[in-house]
């Protein structure tokens, strides 16, 4: 198999990213892509900083082990299949699975700070960062984080002014220029997807 063609989706938390990616690999095979998501190397919660509240600040670029990240991606693209443990969040009462990335002819690489890191977007293909309104990001933050993470209205409140949002405007939105597309997602992807799987349709044969 040729080198895969990576692609990196970025975007502020709660932008869409994930509801993009369910909707994009659900019409290919599962070894056409793989999925490596940037959540799933958040350092362990000891080692996250703590602001000057006393409260976890999950949103550093150093809330990520990124060198592992780097590194996993850089071993998919040499072909290899690579295992990580899934992080399960606030989430005490699930039970994390074993995840395995196997190579495929597209690798999607997905999180907050892919463009951050210039070791890791120059691994990038081709850069798609999906936009929302920040009220709208933080509507679906609310309602996420309490039935996915499990996180209370405050606690979210809180995160969202204290560090989702100072993060935002230093850590993820200057690299908006720096991605080949912009998806505007305050309502609907629906054109944006089409196009997007169409062109890795003919990205994924290439590399056969
Ligand atoms: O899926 P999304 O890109 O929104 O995930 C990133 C967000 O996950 C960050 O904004 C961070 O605040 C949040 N997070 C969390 N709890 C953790 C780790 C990360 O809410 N334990």
């Amino acid at each position: 198999m040729k080198k895969p063609f990576i692609v990196g989706i970025t975007g502020g938390s709660a932008s869409g990213k994930t509801l993009f990616l369910e909707r994009l690999l659900s019409s290919f095979d599962p070894g056409e892509v793989c999925l490596i998501s940037q959540d799933n190397y958040y350092k362990p919660r000891h080692e996250q900083p703590v602001d000057a509240h006393g409260v976890h600040n999950f949103d550093t670029p150093h809330s990520i082990d990124f060198e592992q990240y780097a590194g996993d991606i850089r071993k998919i693209q040499d072909g290899e299949t690579v295992l990580r443990e899934e992080y399960t969040f606030n989430n005490a009462s699930k039970k994390a699975k074993m995840l395995t990335f196997t190579p495929a002819p597209v690798v999607v690489v997905e999180g907050i700070f892919v463009l951050f890191y210039p070791e890791l977007a120059d691994l990038l293909d081709l850069k798609i960062f999906i936009d929302a309104k920040d009220h709208i990001k933080l509507k679906r933050r609310i309602i996420r984080d309490k039935v996915e993470r499990g996180y209370d209205l405050d606690d979210v409140l809180y995160r969202y002014e204290m560090h989702v949002m100072p993060t935002y405007e230093k850590y993820i939105k200057p690299f908006k220029n720096e991605a080949d597309l912009i998806i505007p997602n305050n309502s609907s992807f629906d054109m944006a997807l089409d196009v997007i799987r169409t062109y890795l349709r003919t990205k994924s044969g290439q590399r056969f």
